[in-house]
């Protein structure tokens, strides 16, 4: 199963995947192309570090979307990469069409909250002043409907009183790299 991941940050995520790889937890799956619309990306340094192509994809002028000639160029780009699955890991836009079209049923998001509670920006603080006790993180499939497409797996960290939005992150973050390998490994074993 060939994937591409695409993300915007520091990529942890794409790390604890590539990490997963490397020490056979990612069943049939094969990082082929890491890119990201954020030129000083920390997920760029993964490539170099993992042996994988790692790029960044110019998605301007637009900030927070995928549109026009940035769209085309991103499907035409990805799409040369022949993937089976794309994975968003903490990439900051929002997807629509043609892109969905052309990749349909191929690409999942992670989102650091239980989905459907505290979609959209910054998930863990949203969750953390709503005061929530249980919140988490979702690996969804990706559809039109923001943050909305079906919820393939979640996992729940606990908030304990005396957690801080620094510990609760933390305890997010290692939650999210625990799932996302695991999900793509056994989405790797029903691919054809
Ligand atoms: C992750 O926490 C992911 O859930 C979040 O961005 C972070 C990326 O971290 N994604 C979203 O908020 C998407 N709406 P990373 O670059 O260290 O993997």
């Amino acid at each position: 199963m060939r994937i591409v991941i695409l993300g915007s940050g520091r990529g942890s995520n794409a790390e604890a995947i590539l990490q997963a790889q490397q020490e056979g937890r990612l069943g049939r799956g094969q990082v082929v192309q890491i890119f990201s619309d954020r030129a000083d990306a920390g997920i760029l340094a993964l490539g170099p570090r993992f042996g994988v192509p790692a790029a960044f994809l110019d998605a301007a002028p637009y900030k927070t979307k995928l549109d026009g000639e940035a769209e085309q160029h991103y499907i035409a780009t990805i799409t040369a990469c022949r993937p089976d699955l794309i994975v968003l890991a903490g990439f900051m836009r929002v997807l629509k069409l043609p892109f969905l079209a052309r990749f349909e049923g191929k690409i999942i998001n992670l989102h650091p909250s239980l989905l459907p509670s505290f979609p959209g920006l910054d998930g863990i603080g949203q969750a953390f002043r709503r005061g929530v006790k249980i919140t988490g993180c979702t690996v969804h499939g990706v559809t039109l409907d923001v943050d909305g497409g079906p919820i393939i797996d979640q996992a729940a960290v606990r908030v304990e009183k005396d957690d801080t939005l620094e510990s609760l992150t933390e305890k997010i973050h290692a939650a999210e790299h625990a799932l996302l390998p695991a999900v793509i490994a056994r989405l790797s074993e029903r691919a054809p």
